[in-house]
């Protein structure tokens, strides 16, 4: 991997400290917030706030995003899978990957990873003594990191087939951070019969610029986001044959029988999609 310039990890330093900065914004319990979580602060409460104040449906996207993590979570159980990688997990809130998993296979593994302290301190306090879950500090533009550390390899054996999930995490990765080498290295690591499941918020649909301006809300914020427009959107799924649907916005993925589509739903600002690697 490229050797990362001196300025990129003074950055990095930077915004690891920032997240324990009580007066900075922190998209997890931001995020927890938007979910109807207690683990936030008033400071992300009043962005969360400006946030929705520009796009008023942020709340709802949120828990369309979650809906959408439980019914795909449900799929790779289903299809086999029982060790999940859960890149950009936030704090622990209701539906939990592990929950989802064990509860059709009780022998499904996961490894939560984030940037943010806070999730690593928060997720160690509820999670620990859960047989097959663990929680580690990483950041996602740090792929080898990651797929070296030894807690992800005491329950993830990366010659079997795995499921990575980056759920609402590649649109805070800059362009410069290139989140499409980063999923690409990922693949690589995954043995053949393996999944990516990725949600990715867009402009594609934003006719009022209502999902722009609530995106550059999180300006202040631990991390910023970056609208990204469906063939970049695709594109992350190179080396991947998409599941059926394909990639749709959340709602369309595989609704659940008998649950009645939003009059919104093929226009939601967050796309989803599940690929299963090409062997
Ligand atoms: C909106 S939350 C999504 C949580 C969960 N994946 C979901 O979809 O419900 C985004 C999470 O991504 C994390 N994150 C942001 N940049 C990251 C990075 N470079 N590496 C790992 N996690 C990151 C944030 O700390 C935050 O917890």
């Amino acid at each position: 991997m490229a050797e990362v310039p001196e300025k990129h990890r003074r950055a990095d330093r930077e915004r690891i400290l920032d997240t324990v900065d009580p007066r900075t914004p922190n998209v997890p319990r931001m995020y927890d917030y938007l979910l109807g979580g207690k683990d936030n602060y008033a400071v992300d409460r009043e962005a969360v706030a400006e946030v929705v104040r520009r796009a008023p449906d942020t709340p709802y996207m949120a828990r369309q995003n979650r809906a959408f993590l439980g019914r795909a979570v449900r799929f790779l159980a289903a299809s086999g899978i029982r060790q999940f990688l859960d890149i950009g997990s936030g704090l622990p809130t209701q539906g939990n990957v592990h929950e989802i998993a064990q509860g059709v296979a009780p022998d499904s593994r996961v490894v939560y990873v984030d940037v943010d302290p806070v999730v690593l301190t928060h997720g160690r306090a509820l999670l620990a003594g859960r047989p097959g879950v663990a929680v580690i500090q990483g950041d996602a533009r740090r792929p080898e990191e990651i797929l070296a550390a030894p807690e992800l390899h005491g329950l993830i054996d990366l010659e079997q087939p795995v499921a990575v999930l980056m759920l609402a995490v590649l649109h805070f990765i800059d362009d410069v951070d290139d989140p499409h080498g980063i999923v690409a290295r990922f693949r690589d690591a995954m043995a053949p019969g393996s999944y990516l499941t990725v949600t990715h918020v867009t402009g594609d649909f934003d006719t009022d610029g209502r999902v722009r301006e609530a995106a550059a809300a999180y300006e202040s914020a631990t991390s910023q986001i970056t609208l990204r427009g469906r063939a970049d959107v695709l594109r992350l799924f190179d080396g991947f044959e998409l599941v059926d649907p394909g990639l749709t916005t959340l709602a369309l993925w595989r609704p659940d029988p008998g649950e009645s589509l939003p009059p919104d739903a093929d226009r939601q600002w967050c796309y989803a999609g599940v690929g299963r690697k090409i062997d």
